[in-house]
C-alpha cells in the first residue's frame, strides 16, 4: 500500500467547501487539478486587476501612437515610458535574455518579435503588440493586433478578425469547473473552419504572481483534457493563428533566438487577455 500524493489539500480544521468537494471529485477520477495556491485570494485578485488595467492602458498608449512609418523601437519606447510614468516594470525586459520591454510581431512573425529601429511599419502590415507588466508584485499580460494605416488585404483582415473571435470563443468556453481542453477545442474548431493553423508550440498560461505560471492553456485539443479550471484562477488565453500551416520555426541566424515565424512564412495573428475565473465564467482583467 502507498499513500497517494494529492495536489489538492483542504484547509486544516475546516469542513470541506463546495470548491474542495468538486476538486477532490475530479482528482479522484484521475483528472489534473490545480493546487490551492493557484486559487487567488481576494487581495491577490485586486493586485492582478490593477496590473491588468495598467497593461491595457499601456496598449492604449501604443494604439494612439501607432502609424505607418513608425519603427518598432518607438513602440518599445512608449511602453518603457508608460512603465516609468506609472511605477510599473516591463516584465519581458531581460527575461531569459529577452532584450526589450514588449514584443512586436509583424505579418509572418508569430510572436516574440523584438522591437528594432530597422523595422518600419508599412501600410497594410498586421502587427501584434504583446505587453506584460508587473506592479507591486502582480502581473498583467495582454496583446492586440493593429492594422497599419487601417487597411490591409481582405485575407489579412479576415485572419485578424477570426483570431479575435478565437479569443472570444475560447473565453466563452471557459466556464467554472471546465477543463483547459474545452477552451482549446472551441478555438481549434473555429480556426479550422477557415483552414487556418493553430500554433501548438506556444500556449497561454497561468499569470498573476509571476509572468508565466501553471497551467498551460493550449489553444487546440480535446474537451475534458488538461487541468480543471476553478473560480479564483487567473490565466491568459492567447491564440496564435496562422493563415497556413500551424508549424513554426526560429531562424538559426536569429541573434537572440526569440522571434517565432510561421512555417510557410504566411501571416499570423494573435490576441491575448488576462482572465479571472469566477462562479459564472471568465472576467477580463486586461481591459
Ligand atoms: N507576453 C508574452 C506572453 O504572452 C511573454 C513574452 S516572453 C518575452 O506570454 F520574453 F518574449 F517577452
Ligand atoms: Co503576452
Ligand atoms: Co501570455
Amino acid at each position: 500500500m502507498f499513500k497517494k500524493k494529492r495536489r489538492w489539500h483542504c484547509l486544516p480544521g475546516q469542513e470541506p467547501t463546495e470548491l474542495d468537494k468538486k476538486v477532490m471529485y475530479w482528482e479522484n477520477k484521475g483528472k489534473e487539478v490545480p493546487t490551492r495556491d493557484m486559487v487567488r485570494t481576494p487581495e491577490q485578485i485586486e493586485g492582478i486587476r490593477i496590473a491588468g488595467k495598467l497593461n491595457s492602458q499601456c496598449l492604449d498608449a501604443v494604439a494612439e501612437a501607432i502609424h505607418p512609418g513608425m519603427n518598432t523601437q518607438e513602440i518599445d519606447d512608449i511602453c518603457m515610458k508608460f512603465c516609468e510614468d506609472h511605477g510599473c516594470h516591463p516584465s519581458c525586459l531581460n527575461y531569459e535574455g529577452y532584450p526589450k520591454s514588449v514584443c512586436t510581431s509583424i505579418n509572418e512573425v508569430v510572436c516574440h518579435g523584438i522591437p528594432k529601429e530597422e523595422d518600419v511599419l508599412q501600410e497594410g502590415d498586421i502587427v501584434n503588440v504583446d505587453m506584460t507588466l508587473d506592479y507591486n508584485g502582480y502581473y498583467g499580460d495582454a496583446s492586440r493586433m493593429f492594422i497599419i494605416g487601417g487597411k490591409t488585404t481582405p485575407e489579412k483582415e479576415q485572419l485578424v478578425r477570426v483570431t479575435k473571435e478565437c479569443l472570444e470563443i475560447g473565453a466563452e468556453a471557459a466556464k467554472p469547473y471546465c477543463f483547459v481542453g474545452d477552451i482549446g477545442h472551441a478555438i481549434q474548431k473555429h480556426a479550422e473552419k477557415y483552414h487556418y493553423g493553430v500554433v501548438r508550440d506556444l500556449c497561454g498560461h497561468g499569470v498573476g504572481l509571476q509572468m508565466h505560471e501553471e497551467p498551460d492553456i493550449l489553444h487546440y485539443g480535446h474537451r475534458g483534457t488538461g487541468m480543471l479550471l476553478v473560480p479564483g484562477m487567473t490565466f491568459t488565453i492567447e491564440p496564435m493563428i496562422n493563415m497556413g500551416t500551424w508549424k513554426v520555426f526560429i531562424d538559426e541566424d536569429d541573434p537572440y533566438g526569440w522571434e517565432v515565424i510561421s512555417g510557410d512564412e504566411l501571416p499570423s495573428a494573435q490576441w491575448e487577455h488576462t482572465f479571472l475565473m469566477t462562479e459564472h465564467g471568465v472576467e477580463v482583467l486586461s481591459e
